[in-house]
């Protein structure tokens, strides 16, 4: 069974929460980190989306995540910690370099993950998937601080979803994938960013960007005017030589349903084109949807439109997003078709996930 807690929502109404209200939420997240302690699995919010967390250091408890998750033993946990202070005989201290730090000050808490080199006495060899590095960030949620400051160990947290599956952002969502097979979840309401941290690692005095998320190039940018930073690269399969089933390396956030990108200079062009497709695919016995933004959601017909946020405000994409792509599969769609949005800002962010969402399916017109 799952132990299940609803917390209090930190203002009612615009009124803060009373002490009885804070009292109780202490209690349930003291609850939720003797739990951790003990080597269960919590799942809890986040300022970018719910993680499933067990504490770092015990094999047998890290070893709960990947099962209930169905995640490959290979791809490594990020660790989360609540000061900079426990960093200590996590990473080995030299590669703390003015640049590390300076990322940490800029960054911490919030949506920066970054990649070090682990000590490896300390950590369960799970944790880092054999990797000689350990990605770490401080999450900028107050549940989560909450929690890790209770719970005093470091707490390994991928996102709280069955593997391939969008990331949740509601608790909602964690217990969609995951009730029964958790020790418990602190339902804290809707995650903020919406999209998981940016994951980077920094290499003689260049950054790497692994994973685009929260944190932005151009914040990264602002912070260290003098480094360098790699974006992640990433190929398209174009609608010529695309593949019919897209690789399972590549799939991840996806739908059931087969999902494609459309992508062109005139927004009128792309709108036509996708009614059309759509048309076409409903004649053959498809149910179908689009994934747009409000701008544009009265322009089509479908079994059904979402728009996951406004095209004007990027933000509220990113924090739409998952949500909207898990309402196909709860509506059983068969044929999606996704608008695409600037890689700019948390564009990049958002592309990188629609891009893995659409097995890398893309249609140019
Ligand atoms: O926002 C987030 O990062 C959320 C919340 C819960 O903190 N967590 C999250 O974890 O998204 P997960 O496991 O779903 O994604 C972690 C990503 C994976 O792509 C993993 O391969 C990469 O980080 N990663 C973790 N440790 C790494 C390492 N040592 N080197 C390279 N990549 C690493
Ligand atoms: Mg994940």
């Amino acid at each position: 069974m799952t132990n299940y807690w609803k917390l209090h929502a930190p203002s009612v109404d615009g009124r803060a929460a009373s002490n009885q209200m804070k009292s109780d939420n202490e209690e349930m997240i003291a609850a939720a980190a003797s739990l951790l302690r003990h080597g269960q699995t919590v799942a809890f919010p986040t300022e970018t989306v719910y993680g499933l967390g067990a504490d770092a250091t015990n094999s047998a408890a890290v070893n709960l995540i990947f099962t209930a998750k169905g995640r490959p033993s290979d791809n490594p946990l990020i660790v989360h910690i609540a000061e900079p202070s426990q960093l200590e005989g996590l990473v080995s201290t030299a590669a703390v370099t003015p640049m590390v730090q300076r990322l940490m000050d800029t960054f911490w808490p919030g949506p920066l993950t970054i990649v070090l080199p682990a000590v490896a006495e300390r950590l369960s060899p799970l944790v880092t998937a054999g990797l000689s590095t350990v990605g770490i960030r401080i999450p900028d949620h107050p549940v989560a601080l909450q929690l890790l400051r209770a719970a005093k160990c470091p707490v390994a947290a991928p996102s709280a979803n069955s593997s391939g599956k969008p990331s949740p952002t509601l608790a909602s969502h964690v217990r969609e994938d995951l009730d029964g097979r958790i020790g418990g979840l602190l339902d804290g309401g809707q995650t903020g960013v919406g999209l998981e941290s940016t994951v980077i690692e920094c290499k003689n005095g260049d950054i790497y960007i692994l994973r685009p998320g929260g944190v932005t190039g151009e914040q990264l940018e602002e912070a260290l005017p003098q480094a360098r930073i790699h974006a992640p690269q990433h190929e398209m399969i174009s609608q010529a030589d695309r593949p019919r089933s897209p690789g399972i390396k590549y799939t991840h956030y996806a739908p059931q349903g087969r999902m494609q990108l459309i992508e062109g200079n005139s927004h009128e062009q792309i709108a036509l084109w996708i009614q059309q497709d759509l048309n076409a695919a409903k004649a053959r016995g498809e149910t179908t949807g689009i994934l747009t933004f409000d701008e544009y959601e009265p322009l089509y017909q479908a079994d059904l439109v979402i728009s996951c946020g406004k095209l004007a405000y990027p933000q509220s994409i990113a924090h739409g997003l998952y949500a909207a792509l898990r309402r196909f599969d709860e509506a059983s769609i068969s044929y999606i078709l996704a608008e695409t949005c600037p890689e700019e800002g948390i564009g990049h962010a958002i592309m990188n996930r629609l891009r893995k969402a659409a097995g890398n399916q893309l249609v140019r017109i």
